[in-house]
């Protein structure tokens, strides 16, 4: 989880009766203190390294344009790939993808992850083509099938300290599989699930669920989303990361009262000012 320490310490009224609750990383506590060590919970707590939740927004996509708009937005944070949203570009051949991801990443700038997907399906090809991928640029994280040898392939690019994306999950023991392997991501497809008539959002509860429980650090990407409801949900169930269409980032924006708000706030301005 992307989380970090969340530290909420209820302070009130401890100081008389030397009794303090809180939650720190989720978890909550109740202590009592003698005056003497009370200064050091003040200090904790106060000094904790404070960082709160927040859904990054990645877009999913391989088209330069989208991608440079989501960027202009301001509000982008990553980028995933796969092999089909490549071909829809029209991207063919090892020199030309890799050129490709190189581009990408140098739109969207520096600290912002770019998924590029290996192609092979035997750990070593993996290996292999993660390696090449990862030494591309330093936005670089390796997009890896869950399968035996994906995982085999993420537990490697671990100790080699190579980030990496668990694609193609559909269920929480894939995910804990992934989380075990220390995926940096895992990518639950949510609409494919949802064209099933499943339940994809549930998934991601679940898994939110278990890597809570778990302390798994593992970052969950909501993947495969289809409209600007899907963010919500997403949202609303804790998924550290959606990566989606860059059309369900821009329908998030869209309410008619917004827009005929303006359209009046503008009308009495003229009215007012000629
Ligand atoms: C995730 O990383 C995949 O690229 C993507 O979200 C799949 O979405 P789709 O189901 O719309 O193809």
């Amino acid at each position: 989880m992307q989380q970090g320490y969340v530290v909420v310490a209820v302070c009130s009224a401890h100081f008389f009766s030397g009794r303090m609750s809180g939650c720190v990383n989720g978890r909550f506590f109740r202590f009592s203190s003698t005056p003497l060590i009370r200064p050091f919970w003040y200090y904790c707590v106060l000094f904790s390294p404070l960082e709160y939740i927040q859904m990054l927004f990645f877009v999913d996509t391989a088209n330069l344009d989208h991608i440079r708009e989501a960027t202009e937005l301001g509000i982008l944070d990553g980028v995933t790939t796969n092999p089909s949203l490549m071909a829809k570009e029209g991207i063919s051949g090892t020199e030309a993808v890799l050129n490709h991801y190189r581009k990408i990443c140098e739109i969207v700038g520096p600290g912002r992850d770019v998924s590029a997907e290996v192609i092979a399906t035997d750990f070593s090809g993996m290996v292999q083509e993660g390696k090449k991928l990862a030494q591309l640029h330093e936005n670089i994280v390796v997009k890896v099938p869950m399968t035996k040898d994906g995982i085999k392939a993420i537990a490697h690019f671990t100790e080699l300290g190579i980030k990496t994306n668990c694609t193609l999950v559909f269920s929480a023991g894939q995910a804990i599989l992934a989380a075990k392997a220390g995926a940096t991501y895992l990518s639950p497809f949510i609409g494919r699930i949802d064209d099933m008539s499943w339940d994809g959002i549930e998934l991601i509860k679940e898994i939110v669920e278990i890597y809570t429980l778990q302390d798994f650090d593992t970052s969950i990407l909501a993947a495969s989303i289809r409209s600007p409801l899907h963010i919500v949900q997403c949202a609303k169930a804790g998924a550290d990361v959606v990566t989606c269409p860059l059309s369900a980032i821009t329908g998030l924006f869209y309410h008619p009262l917004t827009d005929i708000g303006l359209a009046k706030f503008l009308a009495d301005h003229k009215k007012a000012n000629g």
